[in-house]
């Protein structure tokens, strides 16, 4: 790991990663951050780094599905390393408009798969790949996905998701490509995009509008503190078996409902309502999510068996970590719900 490529270093988990591995005292190689800076991606998210590591962090606005500017990385700065994040990562969008999701989830993800396969005739190159536990599908009520379930996508996304497993996958199967895939479940903490449930309901509680909850509430999802999530990339990507894929999770499922309460009555607790109001008041129940899965929960037995995983971050301690970070940071939310983001909600809820 002497020049990683960190692809979607932007946005929520890129970022986060990339804080991460400048705090981890045994990375000490260089980054390259290669972000297309859709309305997702925010080169604020990495404020401090670039003066902090300015000789060992670079920043590069490219699409990953550009071939050639790809290629010039890759040479220009001696790639032996990918970590690949960027995507098209909300659900809801991928069913008003896939084009976007099968262009960067899955040809984006080709392309650089050829990337690594022509340079890695001249050096050895490891692909790490970040995917999702939406691949297999929902659950029923009993049972847990595992690195052994069937992949059963049911939204854009994570048909789009699925595809670029199999092409990681096949790469490495085909071309002998030094691979490694982790499959992980909800995250939640500091950068995240305020379209995602946890961020979406904290800045409407904070305003006082409708808290939005699909359907009955009691879809069910694990979630993770985005820096436990950080911290099993890394052992992964150092230690994981080649070729091996990993289901990362939270040990935490929760229905919507009980995380809306949870931050509702928080969020009362440390910064209540100038009105007076409950916030539990503001929660509204919407339409559903077509083809909305129900339960998604992780069995990381094999990350842990192998590398000694698990969570550090309970969701009590992570969810105040991340309403005080969201408190302490009204400005960057501002300038995120700008623009693009507000033309979506306004599409999405008549604002
Ligand atoms: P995000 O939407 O916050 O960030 C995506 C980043 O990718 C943005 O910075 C965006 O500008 C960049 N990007 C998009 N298209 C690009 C392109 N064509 N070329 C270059 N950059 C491009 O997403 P996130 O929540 O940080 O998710 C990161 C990865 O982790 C995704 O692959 C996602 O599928 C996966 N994942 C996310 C979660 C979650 O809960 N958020 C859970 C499991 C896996
Ligand atoms: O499981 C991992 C996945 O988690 C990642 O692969 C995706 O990139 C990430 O976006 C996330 O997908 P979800 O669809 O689970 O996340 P989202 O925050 O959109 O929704 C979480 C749950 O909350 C889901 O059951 C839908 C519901 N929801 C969501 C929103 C935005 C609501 O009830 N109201 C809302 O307004």
């Amino acid at each position: 790991m002497k020049n990683i490529l960190v692809t979607g270093g932007a946005g929520f988990i890129g970022s986060n990663f990339i804080h991460y591995l400048f705090s981890e005292k045994s990375f000490t190689g260089r980054v390259v951050n290669v972000d297309k800076l859709t309305y997702a991606g925010n080169p604020e998210n990495l404020d401090g780094i670039s003066d902090r590591f300015a000789d060992r962090y670079v920043f590069e606005q490219a699409d990953i599905c550009d071939r050639e500017s790809m290629a010039a990385l890759f040479e220009r700065y001696e790639i032996d390393t990918v970590c690949h994040f960027a995507a098209e990562s909300h659900v809801d969008r991928s069913i008003a408009d896939p084009d976007a999701f099968i262009m960067t989830n899955i040809m984006g993800t080709y392309g650089l798969l050829e990337t690594v396969r022509r340079f890695n005739a001249s050096r050895a190159i490891h692909f790490h790949h970040v995917s999702t536990d939406e691949v297999y599908g929902s659950l029923g009520n009993a049972g847990f996905f595992t690195e052994e379930t069937p992949y059963r996508p049911n939204s854009p996304y994570s048909a789009s998701k699925a595809s670029s497993d199999h092409l990681v996958r096949a790469y490495g199967e085909t071309y002998g490509l030094s691979v490694t895939t982790s499959n992980c479940s909800n995250n939640y903490g500091p950068y995240q995009f305020p379209e995602k449930l946890i961020p979406l309901i904290i800045e409407n509680a904070l305003n006082e509008k409708p808290l939005p909850v699909y359907g009955d509430g009691r879809n069910i999802r694990d979630w993770l503190f985005v820096a436990d999530h950080c911290r099993a990339i890394y052992l992964i990507m150092n230690q994981g078996k080649r070729g091996g894929m990993y289901a990362i999770g939270g040990r935490c499922e929760m229905e919507n409902i009980q995380v809306v309460t949870a931050i509702c009555d928080l969020l009362d607790e440390i910064n209540p309502c100038r009105s007076g109001k409950k916030r539990r008041d503001l929660i509204t129940f919407v339409k559903d999510r077509p083809g909305h899965d129900r339960r998604y929960a992780i069995d990381f037995s094999k990350l842990h068996n192998e590398l000694g995983w698990e969570p550090q971050e309970s969701f009590e301690t992570g969810i105040r970590k991340t309403i005080l970070w969201y408190l302490d940071h009204p400005a960057w939310v501002d300038r995120v719900k700008s623009g693009e983001y507000r033309s979506w909600m306004n599409q999405q809820y008549g604002e």
